[in-house]
């Protein structure tokens, strides 16, 4: 799928829960597919090398997550479509944004750019969450099994931006020059 995945709604087809299922992982593909050139961007700007590292780090769980997505299409007999949710393509647009605002303080800016991604990795592990609970009710073991090893990364991430973000915002309380 490119990363050019146009916004649409599955809405209109789902008459089951295996439709419901299908577009939830439409959805997380096309996001995880947005969010890996997003990633690379902010990991290159942001002043914070722990932070940099842990999203290079995720940057290559983002892949993994993209090939167990590929192996659960499989399991349901089924292709990933084009299917960007307006909700995932905001609040991944608002990361791109945020890192791209060369003005605000570095470290005032890095509070901003830990507090965007952890609104999106919610809404992954929200979307992770219901697609993984939705393939077990189906009796897709094995899907529901890769998607409960990416929602774990998912948390992990999530876990690990909340005790970045406990010394970055400590940084960002003295932003350059507001001693003088
Ligand atoms: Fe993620």
């Amino acid at each position: 799928m490119p990363a050019t995945a146009t916004t649409t709604s599955s809405s209109g087809s789902i008459k089951s829960l295996k439709d419901l299922l299908v577009g939830q992982l439409n959805e997380l593909y096309a996001a995880e597919v947005h969010s890996e050139s997003v990633l690379a961007k902010i990991a290159s700007c942001t002043c914070s090398p722990r932070l940099a590292e842990a999203v290079r780090a995720h940057l290559e769980e983002t892949k993994q997550h993209l090939a167990r997505l590929d192996r659960v299409f499989g399991e349901l007999g089924v292709k990933p479509r084009k299917s960007e949710s307006h909700g995932s393509k905001g609040l991944l647009e608002d990361c791109e944004t945020i890192a791209g605002r060369g003005r605000i303080e570095p470290h005032v800016r890095d509070a901003a750019i830990i507090a965007s991604i952890q609104r999106l990795e919610h809404d992954e592990i929200a979307g992770y969450g219901c697609a993984r609970t939705w393939a077990s009710l189906l009796g897709h073991a094995t899907a529901a099994s890769e998607l409960l090893k990416t929602l774990t990364e998912e948390r992990r991430f999530d876990e690990a931006l909340t005790k970045i973000a406990e010394t970055l915002n400590k940084s960002a309380l003295e932003p350059a020059g507001s001693s003088r």
